[in-house]
This record gives C-alpha cells, structure tokens and sequence, in this order.
C-alpha cells in the first residue's frame, strides 16, 4: 500500500484513526438503534418522530461513509463490522423492540450528549497534538449537528 504523504506523522494519524474509528462505531450503532425507532414508533407523533428518526439515522449513514473514507485517506484500512462496532461504540444498541416514544427520545438525547461531551474533548486533543485540520474541521461540524438535534430531542421532552 502507497503511504499517505500529507504532511502529518504516524503518531498524529493513528492518533485520528483511533479517534475516528470510535466515531465510526458510535455513528454505526446509532444508525441501527434510530433505525429501530423509526420502524417501531406507533400511534400519537407518528408522523412526525417516523419522519425526524429517517433524518437522523440518515446523517448517521452519510457520517459513517465519511468517517470511514477519512480514515483510509490518512493511510489505514477500515474494519467494518458490527462486532467491532459494538466493541469500540460509545453507546450501546437497543435491544429492546418497542420501548415507547418517551423513552424513544430520552435514550436518544442521552446518547447524543453523551457523544456531544466526548465529541469536544476529541477535537481539542486532535488541534492540540496534531496537524490534522481535516478531521479536526469534520468533528466540529459533526458536533454542530448532533448538538442541534440534542436540542430538538430535548425540546420534545418539556
Ligand atoms: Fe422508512
């Protein structure tokens, strides 16, 4: 395999890949658990939550193609499995087949801050340590996005 020659060292790229590879597995998991919900939602909202939950995982499909398509731009090779998926993810799938709309909402808010919070420490670690202005500018435009819809989620709960 040619390597990538793009100004950064190996410690800067694995450091982006290791990082990147947890977004991967996260947005994979997220895919399929929104996913779920879109299929299961019933009666009140049904409308509304089936049609919000087809953007959601939507976004999630569009950022796991990027995310993995960056990481074979920095020079490695993507593992795309469900086991390793679930092994690196920072939220767990949903098992559960129907577990109501607020629950629905609550789980979801829930991951997404949580993905919020570790979402901002990756990105000040990749500007702190590296060069790589690529990854770093795709994190913070995916914090954008998952920050408007926590916000939404939470704006469905009050
Ligand atoms: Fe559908």
């Amino acid at each position: 395999m040619v390597k990538a020659n793009i100004g950064l060292k190996d410690k800067e790229t694995n450091l982006c890949k290791w990082i990147l590879e947890t977004v991967l597995a996260t947005e994979g998991v997220m895919e399929m658990k929104i996913r779920n919900y879109h299929w299961n939602i019933k009666w009140a909202h049904f409308n509304d939550l089936h049609s919000f939950f087809e953007e959601m995982y939507g976004t999630s499909a569009e950022t796991i193609d990027e995310v993995a398509e960056r990481i074979r731009m920095l020079g490695y090779e993507v593992e795309g499995n469900y086991k390793k998926f679930l092994k690196d993810s920072l939220v767990s799938e949903e098992s559960e087949i129907w577990v109501g709309r607020k629950d629905m909402i609550q789980r979801l808010l829930a991951d997404k801050e949580l993905i919020i919070t570790q979402m901002r420490k990756s990105i000040l670690k990749i500007e702190e340590e590296t060069d790589d202005v690529w990854t770093a500018d795709f994190l913070t435009a995916l914090i954008q996005s998952h920050e408007k819809n926590a916000w939404m989620l939470r704006s469905m709960m009050s």
